[in-house]
């Protein structure tokens, strides 16, 4: 899969979304972008906490938003993760859990970097083999 036109978009507005981070712990600015299937773009960026474990990533900002303005699964058609990282960020196992309940198994998952010089297609199925579910 190349990128197209409306992929860089993404990057551009995750690349933005990341400008707004809470991340004064870390210093680790995420942004993420998630393209609905109406066009609609919802971003999100990380929001950190002193005590740490409440910390929100970028991914669960923006698909908490997009549930929260009731998008479901099947309307969210793609995910966009940049960071100002010489290589491409990689969402940790508690992120990848949370994807896989709130995204389809087959999502496109683009994680990039500023200067997108390390671009990785993916999906949940592929970052969350045998994921737990109920
Ligand atoms: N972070 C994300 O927002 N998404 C990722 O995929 C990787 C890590 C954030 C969480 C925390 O605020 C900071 O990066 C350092 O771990």
């Amino acid at each position: 899969m190349t990128l197209d036109k409306q992929d860089h978009q993404l990057i551009k507005e995750a690349k933005q979304a990341s400008k707004n981070a809470y991340a004064p712990y870390s210093n680790f600015k995420v942004g993420a972008a998630l393209l609905l299937a109406n066009g609609e773009i919802i971003i999100g960026a990380n929001v950190e906490n002193c005590s740490y474990s409440p910390t929100n990533c970028a991914e669960r900002s923006a698909l908490f938003a997009a549930y929260s303005q009731g998008f479901r699964k099947g309307d969210i058609t793609k995910i966009v993760v940049v960071t100002d990282t010489p290589i491409a960020a990689s969402p940790c196992g508690v992120y990848r859990q949370v994807m896989s309940e709130l995204i389809e198994s087959e999502c496109p998952i683009i994680l990039t970097n500023y200067a997108e010089t390390d671009i990785k297609i993916s999906n949940i199925k592929e970052l969350l083999p045998y994921t737990f579910t109920l």
